[in-house]
C-alpha cells in the first residue's frame, strides 16, 4: 500500500513542467538556450497525439507528410507511435529569409515522391508560427485531390499568426519566443538538441538562413 502511494506521488511530481532555472552555458557568439520543454514531456505528448490521430481514423491508412527539415524528429517519433497502416513522405520549403524573423515568402525546394490523390494526409510540421508555410502547403496539397488533409504541429505560436491556419493536432502552445531543438534550428544548428529550448542570442549576429 505504502509503495502504491509513493508511486502515485512520484508520477504526480513527474507531471510538473520541468524548466531549467539557469540558462545553459553561453555558446557560439554569446548564444544561450533555456530549456522550455524537456525530452520526457515531448515524448509523452507525442504518444498522446499519436493515439488521438489513430482514434480519429481507426481504420484508415494514414500518409504522413513531413516538412523538412524541422519536422523530422517529430515525424519519426509520431510515426512509431501510430498503430496500423502508416506511410511517409517528405516535402521541403524555404520559409525564412534572414535571422529569426520570417520574410513571409515560401518556396518549394523539394517535392513529394508520390501522389497523395485519395489519401488521408497528415501534414507534420515542427512549428506553426505566422502560418505562411502551412497556408502555402495546403494550397499545393489541395490541388492534388487527397481524400482529406489534417495538420499536426509539435509547437504552436498563436501570437505570431498572420495566415488563418488551424492545426488539428498541437503538441504544445508556446509564447512568442524563438525556440530551437528537437528539429528546430538557428542557422542549421541546435536541431539535434533532444529538448526544446528558448534561444537567446546575446550579442551574436542574427544572420541565418532557415527552413
Ligand atoms: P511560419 O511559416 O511562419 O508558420 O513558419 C514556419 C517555419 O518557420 C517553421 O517550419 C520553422 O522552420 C520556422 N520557425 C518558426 N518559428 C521558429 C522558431 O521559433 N524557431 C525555429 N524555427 C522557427
Ligand atoms: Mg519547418
Amino acid at each position: 500500500m505504502a509503495t502504491k502511494v509513493k508511486k502515485a506521488k512520484k508520477e504526480k511530481q513527474s507531471k510538473q513542467p520541468k524548466q531549467a532555472k539557469k540558462p545553459q552555458p553561453k555558446g557560439k557568439g554569446g548564444e544561450s538556450v533555456r530549456i522550455l520543454i524537456s525530452r520526457a514531456r515531448l515524448q509523452r505528448r507525442i504518444t498522446e497525439l499519436a493515439r488521438e490521430i489513430r482514434k480519429d481514423f481507426p481504420h484508415e491508412p494514414l500518409h504522413l507528410v513531413g516538412v523538412l527539415k524541422g519536422a523530422v524528429f517529430f515525424l519519426t517519433d509520431l510515426g512509431k507511435q501510430i498503430a496500423g497502416d502508416v506511410s511517409f513522405d517528405f516535402i521541403a520549403v524555404a520559409s525564412y529569409g534572414l535571422g529569426t524573423h520570417t520574410s513571409g515568402q515560401v518556396r518549394l525546394t523539394r517535392d513529394l515522391d508520390s501522389s497523395i490523390e485519395g489519401k488521408t494526409v497528415i501534414v507534420v510540421e515542427d512549428i506553426l508560427d505566422t502560418g505562411m508555410t502551412l497556408q502555402y502547403l495546403l494550397k499545393v496539397f489541395e490541388q492534388r485531390k487527397p481524400k482529406r488533409i489534417r495538420i499536426a504541429v509539435l509547437l504552436d505560436k498563436p501570437e505570431r499568426r498572420i495566415a488563418a491556419v488551424h492545426a488539428d493536432y498541437v503538441g504544445f502552445t508556446i509564447p512568442n519566443e524563438f525556440v530551437v531543438g528537437f528539429g528546430l534550428d538557428y542557422a542549421e544548428r541546435y536541431r539535434n538538441m533532444p529538448d526544446v529550448g528558448v534561444l537567446s542570442l546575446g550579442g551574436a549576429a542574427t544572420k541565418a538562413g532557415k527552413s
